[in-house]
C-alpha cells in the first residue's frame, strides 16, 4: 500500500487549479448512460472513484471513450444488461446511482447494496421510498436491490432526512416518469444542482434544483450533449484549509466563490485573510487563528465533508473550539491519529472539544477515510519534521494529484511504496 511522506513546518503559498467535484461527477456518469446517443464529459476529476465507475457502466455495456484525463465520451445504446455487479457496488457506495439511472431508462434495475463505510451506516431507505413512491415495486433480496415497474408514474415525495443521495438518485427515476414529480426536503448541494443541470442538457425538464423543491416533469427520452463538470468546493476548501494550517498564503483557481461561503466565513471568523475573486478566492493566514464553534449542515451550512479538515485547524487555534457533526454518526475516528501528533480533543458523541495547541509533532498516523485523510495530510503540513500517512488510497479516491498540487505550493511530500523509501526521504530532503 502507498504512502505519503511529509516534511512539514512550512508554510504554503501559491496559486491550486482546482478540478471537477467528484460527487458532481459521479451522478452525471450514471445519469449519462440514459441517452441513447453521445455525452461528452469534461473537467472530470481524475479519481479511483470516477475510473471505477466509468469501469462499471462499461460493464453493463455502455461504450465509454476516455479522450483524456478530464473528458470522456459515453454512449448507453449499447447497454445490455441492467444488473451491476457486486465488485463495482463494493469499490464505490456511488454505482447506487445507477439504480435512478437504469430505473429511468429502463424501468428495471438490480444494484447491489452498498455497504456503511468509515463514517457512518449510509442508509438508503429514503433512495427505496421515492422509487416506490414512483410507482416501482423494489425488494432486497440475496443483497441485491431489485426495483422493477411498467412505467413510473409523477408523484411528490417528502424527504424525512435531507440526503444528497436520494434527491439525486429520484431525480435521474423521475425524469423519464409519465407525469410531473415535486420532492420536497431536497437537498441543495451545487453537485445537485449540477446534475438537474446536466439532465436538462440531455432534454429533461427539472426545475427548482438548488432549492428544497424540486419539481421534474418527465420526458419520454434523452438525447446527446456536452457538459462541464462544476468545480470541486470541497477540494477548494481543503487547500483552503491547508493556508489557514500552515500560516500561508494560497489561492485557490477555477471555483465557484459562493459554493464556498460557509467555508470561507469560518476563516474570517477565526482570523483568516479571506479575499474572493471571479473564479478563484485566496485565504491568508498571519497570524494564530482563534478559536469558534462549527456544526456541520446540509449545504449552504458547513459542510460535513470540511469537518475533519476544520478539526486540524482548530487543533492549532488560540483557546477551545466546539465542532458538532450533526449528518453522519461516526466521522471522529480520525481524532485519535491527531492526538498522536499532539491535538487536545475529547470527543463526546457528535462533538469534538478541541483545546488549541501551538503546534502539531509530526508522526506515522493512518488515514481512516478520504476527508480524514486529507485532514491528516494538513496536519503534517503544519507539524514539524517527518510525517507518514499510510493507507492514502482513501485520499486518491477523491483527490487529483494530491500531492503534486501541494509540492507545487511549497510542500516536502512524497508518495512512496516502501519502508526503504520512507527511511530514505526521513534521511535527506525530496527526492
Ligand atoms: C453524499 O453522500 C456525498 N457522497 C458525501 O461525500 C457527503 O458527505 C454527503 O453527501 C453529505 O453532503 C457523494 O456524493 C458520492 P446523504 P450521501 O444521503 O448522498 C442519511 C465524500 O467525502 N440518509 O446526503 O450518501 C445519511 O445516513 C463523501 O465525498 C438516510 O438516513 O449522503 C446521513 O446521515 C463522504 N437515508 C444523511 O442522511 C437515506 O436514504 C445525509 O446523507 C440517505 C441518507
Amino acid at each position: 500500500m502507498n504512502q505519503y511522506v511529509i516534511r512539514g513546518g512550512n508554510p504554503l503559498a501559491g496559486e491550486v487549479e482546482i478540478a471537477g467535484a467528484k460527487n458532481a461527477a459521479l451522478p452525471i456518469i450514471s445519469a449519462a448512460i440514459m441517452a441513447d446517443q453521445c455525452v461528452t464529459l469534461e473537467n472530470l476529476p481524475d479519481v479511483n472513484d470516477v475510473n471505477v465507475l466509468l469501469e462499471s457502466i462499461a460493464g453493463i455495456g455502455a461504450h465509454v471513450d476516455r479522450i483524456d484525463r478530464h473528458t470522456v465520451k459515453i454512449n448507453g445504446s449499447t447497454i445490455h444488461d441492467c444488473c451491476v455487479e457486486y465488485e463495482y457496488i463494493k469499490k464505490i457506495r456511488a454505482s447506487y446511482y445507477l439504480l435512478g439511472a437504469l430505473l429511468g431508462k429502463y424501468n428495471s434495475a438490480n444494484v447491489p447494496l452498498p455497504g456503511g463505510c468509515n463514517i457512518g451506516s449510509r442508509p438508503i431507505d429514503q433512495h427505496l421510498k421515492g422509487f416506490r413512491a414512483l410507482g416501482c415495486d423494489v425488494k432486497i433480496e440475496h443483497g441485491t436491490i431489485m426495483a422493477s415497474c411498467d412505467y413510473m408514474r409523477g408523484t411528490s415525495i417528502f424527504l424525512d432526512k435531507v440526503s444528497v443521495g436520494a434527491t439525486i438518485n429520484i431525480m435521474m427515476a423521475a425524469s423519464r416518469a409519465v407525469g410531473r414529480t415535486t420532492i420536497e426536503n431536497a437537498a441543495k448541494e451545487p453537485h445537485v444542482v449540477d446534475v438537474a443541470n446536466f439532465l436538462n442538457s440531455m432534454g429533461a425538464d427539472i426545475r427548482g434544483a438548488g432549492t428544497s423543491r424540486i419539481k421534474i416533469n418527465g420526458v419520454t427520452s434523452f438525447h446527446g450533449c456536452s457538459y462541464t463538470i462544476v468545480p470541486d468546493m470541497i477540494e477548494a476548501g481543503t487547500f483552503m484549509m491547508a493556508a489557514a494550517a500552515t500560516k500561508g498564503d494560497i489561492i485557490v483557481k477555477n471555483v465557484i466563490p459562493k459554493h464556498l461561503e460557509a467555508i470561507s466565513a469560518k476563516l474570517l471568523e477565526i482570523g483568516c485573510e479571506v479575499e474572493e475573486f471571479d473564479a478563484s478566492v485566496r485565504v491568508v493566514a498571519a497570524r494564530r487563528l482563534q478559536r469558534t464553534h462549527v456544526t456541520t449542515q446540509p449545504y449552504p451550512g458547513f459542510p460535513t465533508d470540511m469537518q475533519p479538515q476544520m478539526t486540524v485547524v482548530l487543533a492549532l487555534a488560540q483557546g477551545t473550539s466546539i465542532v458538532t457533526e450533526s449528518i453522519f454518526e461516526n466521522r471522529f475516528k480520525y481524532v485519535d491519529e491527531l492526538a498522536r501528533m499532539g491535538a487536545n480533543i475529547k470527543v463526546d458523541s457528535h462533538t469534538a472539544i478541541i483545546d488549541g495547541v501551538p503546534s502539531l509533532t509530526s508522526a506515522r498516523v493512518s488515514s481512516p477515510d478520504l476527508r480524514a485523510g486529507a485532514a491528516l495530510v494538513i496536519a503534517g503540513l503544519s507539524a514539524e519534521g517527518v510525517t507518514v500517512i499510510d493507507d492514502i488510497v482513501y485520499i486518491l479516491r477523491g483527490y487529483e494529484d494530491f500531492d503534486g498540487k501541494l509540492r507545487s505550493l511549497g510542500a516536502e511530500i512524497k508518495t512512496v511504496s516502501s519502508e526503504r523509501e520512507v527511511e530514505k526521504f526521513r534521511l535527506g530532503g525530496v527526492s
